[in-house]
């Protein structure tokens, strides 16, 4: 008798998994997608290229359908729904529905916990509601001092030099930005080099690069056992104790500021300051943990990022002289009473055309490429179903390259963001995300863009030693540049101050 009960419950296991499982793949397969799928890899094998390779063979795949909207891509265990027109962008960034991350974001999780950007629910709620108010453009104004004097440091390194891969450069500054904004410790990276820390932080990114692309690593018994596993391994024990330590220490110079209600020495919060003075209702104040992921989080967000949008910005102005001598005039007509002062926050209003260009290289480089949420909740776009447990993909790299949107795509225009020209749909250009998952860092990475630039701009001009064509992007966590980003500098204004 009990064998029978056994067997009728097994049966019916049996056929509710494969009813939910072909009711899964029934509605996949009405969506466009590629041939052939192959069992196990799915169409993984279409992108089994060298990695600087993989954006071009995607940009032709997406081309071959010429609307351009949805389409269903399978990665070995991961059906993923590529939505690449701002009309089907929308149904997911819009709403409150879809806002848990895909698990594509695994290999952050050893090094970010469920910070801000990984976690998700009630945890994200609050504590985003918790972050905000230190994000507004008042509340943010008094980091225009470490923009100031750090792209300050930056204009004395670069005048030593004539041609350079700028991108190092540019890593170093806004990683010695990041870590006095956030946790208020300066490294002087830019005068010194790469600390153990920095050389740690670019490690651990390498990592989730090479994981996030082999779908074996992503098991994580496999992974650990290999020595890219053990490597991590080492790179989190340097990260993590890194910012326990300062942790530890601001916690005890809290306490001895009298219960934190003071101002911290120097006269301006830090992130860290914030989080420690910070309770979450109906639960108190963060544990070392919890500040831990968020002080991790905004530095993992917070620098490569911005340090990838200013390398391109200043490799695209080096490939079109026009716009970079418009950007220069711009600067001079601003600063004319003096051109080595600092940049304050009236200045940055003026910056209208920096502004434009910034945006137009976000656009064909936005630092993110391809943000992935898992589809929770079933919706529709064009027609089509998108089933639950789908990972649902929104690539800005190609939203922004989509030909229906977009004229010349691959121009580099700065104009698209001026006057009735910058009039599109509201999810055409996201390189910010957009909804109540988008970057809660935006005003401060555009601020701290337009500072650093600003004083590039009234310093130098620059030409840049390859096109578009010779350095493609390698599209990964990080719209990285594949191969150094080669500038020639010409100083134009001599005071040493700078
Ligand atoms: C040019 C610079 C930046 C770009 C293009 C950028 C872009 C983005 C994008 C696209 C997302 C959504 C990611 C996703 O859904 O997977 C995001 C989220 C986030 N960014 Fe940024 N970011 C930049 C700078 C910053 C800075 C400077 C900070 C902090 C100081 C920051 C902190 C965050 C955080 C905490 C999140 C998660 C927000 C949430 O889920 O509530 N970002 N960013």
């Amino acid at each position: 008798m009990l064998t029978i009960l056994l067997a009728v419950i097994l049966t019916a296991i049996a056929a509710a998994v494969y009813n939910y499982k072909s009711d899964f793949w029934r509605k996949l397969e009405k969506f466009p997608t590629i041939s052939p799928r192959y069992p196990f890899f799915g169409h993984a094998l279409s992108v089994a290229v060298p990695r600087e390779k993989i954006t071009t063979v995607l940009h032709d795949l997406f081309n071959t359908f010429s609307n351009w909207r949805t389409i269903w891509f399978s990665m070995g265990p991961y059906q993923c729904i590529f939505l690449l027109h701002p009309e089907t962008v929308q149904p997911v960034l819009a709403k409150n529905t879809n806002i848990t991350k895909s698990e594509l974001y695994k290999p952050l999780l050893g090094w970010l916990g469920t910070g801000l950007l990984t976690s998700t629910g009630p945890k994200w709620k609050k504590r985003r509601r918790m972050l905000t108010p230190s994000f507004h453009f008042k509340a943010l104004g008094s980091f225009t001092q470490t923009f100031n004097r750090e792209a300050r440091i930056l204009v004395k390194v670069l005048k030593k030099k004539k041609e350079v891969d700028i991108f190092p450069y540019i890593t170093r500054c806004t990683l010695d930005i990041i870590l006095d904004a956030v946790m208020r410790h300066q490294m002087y990276t830019q005068e010194k080099g790469d600390s153990q820390y920095a050389t740690a932080v670019s490690e651990a990114v390498e990592i989730f690069n090479i994981r996030q692309f082999n779908p074996l690593l992503m098991i994580d018994w496999i992974f650990y056992l290999t020595p890219v596993g053990r490597r991590e391994v080492k790179c989190l024990e340097i990260l993590k104790s890194f910012t326990n330590q300062i942790i530890k220490t601001r916690r005890k110079e809290f306490l001895e500021e009298n219960s934190g209600e003071n101002k911290p020495p120097g006269g301006r919060d830090a992130f860290i300051d914030l989080l420690l003075r910070a309770e979450i209702p109906g639960e108190g104040p963060l544990s070392d943990e919890d500040i831990r992921e968020e002080v991790d989080t905004f530095m993992f967000e917070g620098h490569d990022t911005t340090a990838c949008s200013l390398t391109w910005t200043i490799f695209l102005l080096g490939n079109h002289p026009k716009v970079l001598q418009d950007l220069r005039q711009e600067q001079e007509d601003i600063f004319h009473d003096s051109l080595d002062r600092d940049v304050n926050a009236d200045d940055m209003k003026e910056m209208v055309k920096l502004e434009a260009a910034i945006k137009e290289s976000l656009r064909l480089f936005p630092s993110v490429p391809i943000m992935a949420r898992k589809c929770e909740e079933a919706f529709e776009v064009d027609g089509f179903e998108v089933p639950v447990g789908t990972q649902l993909m929104i690539p800005p790299f190609y939203l922004h390259r989509n030909p229906l949107v977009y004229e010349n795509p691959l121009e580099y225009r700065p104009e698209r963001f001026l006057g009735e020209e910058a009039d599109r749909h509201p999810f055409a250009y996201v390189p910010f995300s957009a909804g109540p998952r988008n970057c809660i860092g935006q005003r401060f990475a555009q601020m701290e863009e337009k500072v650093v630039l600003s004083h590039l701009l009234r310093n130098f001009t620059w030409e840049s030693c390859s096109s578009m064509e010779d350095n493609p992007p390698l599209v990964e966590i990080i719209t990285r540049p594949s191969k150094p980003v080669d500038i020639r500098l010409t100083p134009t204004n001599q005071n040493d101050d700078e």
